[in-house]
């Protein structure tokens, strides 16, 4: 490793410190490409972006381009954006409809299902007529499989199913889904996109960090005043929690079962939402419905790069050692049109152009970034609320919103990759 050759990745990772070299040495970042990004199962997109058959969008596994696509039998594929020829990107639009894909550079032509379909000038190729084409497609991601809509990918070809990756965490996805009155999410709002000259782990520890909001976040808290200053305060009942595999939460119920109101987590009350309160009660009985409506959606990171925050879906894509970007979209509940438009609105308000929720993190981000190469001290301290930390009756760590059990969580996972 270059700048730290003595240490090897475990010695800098340690119960409640790690070493500042893993956020900014390329060879590490390497590593992490080969270990993690294209090994794991990572989040792709969800099936509801590709509603009919030969839908296509563009997404990523990290910093490598791939195509989603339902493919024309319906079943959905992750393609490598990358000709078989000579490397060129395939398919230069963002998202569209196609039966086939043809290269731009010397026109090879692809079924949607990634196999080779015909080469451009078949005559200089030697038994055209007759040459297996089956080694010349676009190479598919060996492993895909959904959860509830949400669609991952993994380059190993073997490894843990993405239930045993999920485990407990896949239970936050469920509630995610069960504030619709359908069951169901859409993912239908468009995507921001936000570059950060940072390390990607920066922000994967930084969504589940409830420690920070209460002070980088406090200017928007102060002109929100919708009572989230208090989720995060130092009196708070919200909990941080760990689910092991890298996936962590800030479960912020205790906290709206105290207030005891439907619809405070999302900072509107029922009365403005009539549309969606009388579907919600429909579905699943007023009882229900009250329940789910008070607990609202959760605050979760699902490792590498999915992170629910309540009302937006984020997924983060490294590029580079010091640059990530963070694609941001407003959830969107089937079946639930009053209460979509409001999670467009506060999204805009929040992460868009002119929000400055995602600013102040950024800045964060970049002045950690900066901060973290210095010489002495080159440790970074995550030993908040050790003491206090306890197994819950499911058996994960939780301890106080405000510690850094997530993050914790977050390295011992991450060590527990890079060196297996
Ligand atoms: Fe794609 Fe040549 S690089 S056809
Ligand atoms: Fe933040």
């Amino acid at each position: 490793m270059s700048a730290n050759s003595h240490l090897d990745i475990g010695d800098r990772i340690q119960s409640n410190r790690v070493h500042g070299s893993l956020y900014h040495d390329e060879q590490i970042f390497q590593e992490e490409l080969e270990r993690i990004w294209f090994k794991t199962w990572v989040y792709v997109g969800h099936e509801s972006e590709l509603p009919n058959n030969n839908d296509f969008i563009m997404k990523s596994i990290g910093p490598q381009p791939i195509i989603m696509v339902r493919d024309k039998s319906g079943e959905i594929q992750l393609l490598q954006n990358r000709c078989p020829h000579r490397g060129n990107q395939v398919c230069v639009k963002q998202k569209g409809n196609a039966k086939l894909f043809t290269c731009p550079y010397h026109s090879w032509t692809f079924a949607n299902s990634g196999e080779l379909m015909g080469f451009a000038f078949p005559e200089g190729y030697e038994g055209h007529e007759t040459a297996d084409k089956s080694k010349l497609g676009l190479a598919k991601v060996p492993r895909v499989a959904s959860y509830r809509g949400f669609v991952f990918g993994s380059m190993a070809e073997e490894g843990p199913s993405l239930e045993d990756h999920l485990g407990g965490a896949a239970e936050m996805l469920d509630r995610v889904c069960l504030t619709s009155p359908e069951g169901e999410i859409e993912v239908t709002a468009g995507f921001l996109q936000h570059k950060t000259r940072s390390n990607w782990k920066f922000l994967v520890e930084n969504e589940t960090d409830g420690y920070h909001p209460a002070f980088v976040h406090s200017s928007i808290f102060g002109v929100a005043d919708s009572g989230i200053g208090a989720l995060y305060s130092n009196k708070s009942t919200a909990l941080a929690r760990d689910y092991g595999n890298g996936h962590t939460e800030i479960d912020l119920r205790p906290e709206f079962r105290k207030a005891d109101v439907p619809l405070q987590w999302f900072g509107t009350t029922a009365e403005r939402l009539p549309d969606y309160v009388a579907s919600m009660n429909a579905a699943y009985g007023e009882k229900r419905a009250r329940e789910i409506m008070i607990d609202g959606t959760p605050h979760a990171m699902i490792y590498p790069n999915l992170f629910i925050a309540e009302i937006q879906l984020f997924v983060i894509q490294p590029v580079a050692v010091n640059e990530t970007v963070q694609h941001v979209t407003a959830l969107q509940f089937k079946g639930a049109p009053d209460l979509n438009r409001r999670m467009r609105q506060q999204t805009m308000g929040s992460v868009g152009p002119a929000g400055f929720l995602l600013a102040d993190d950024s800045e964060m981000y970049e002045r950690t970034q900066r901060g973290v190469q210095s010489k002495n001290p080159e440790w970074l301290f995550l030993g908040r609320g050790e003491q206090r930390e306890y197994r819950d009756d499911d058996g994960f760590r939780v301890s106080h919103a405000t510690d850094e059990t997530p993050s914790r969580g977050i390295w011992r996972h991450y060590r527990a990759l890079m060196e297996a």
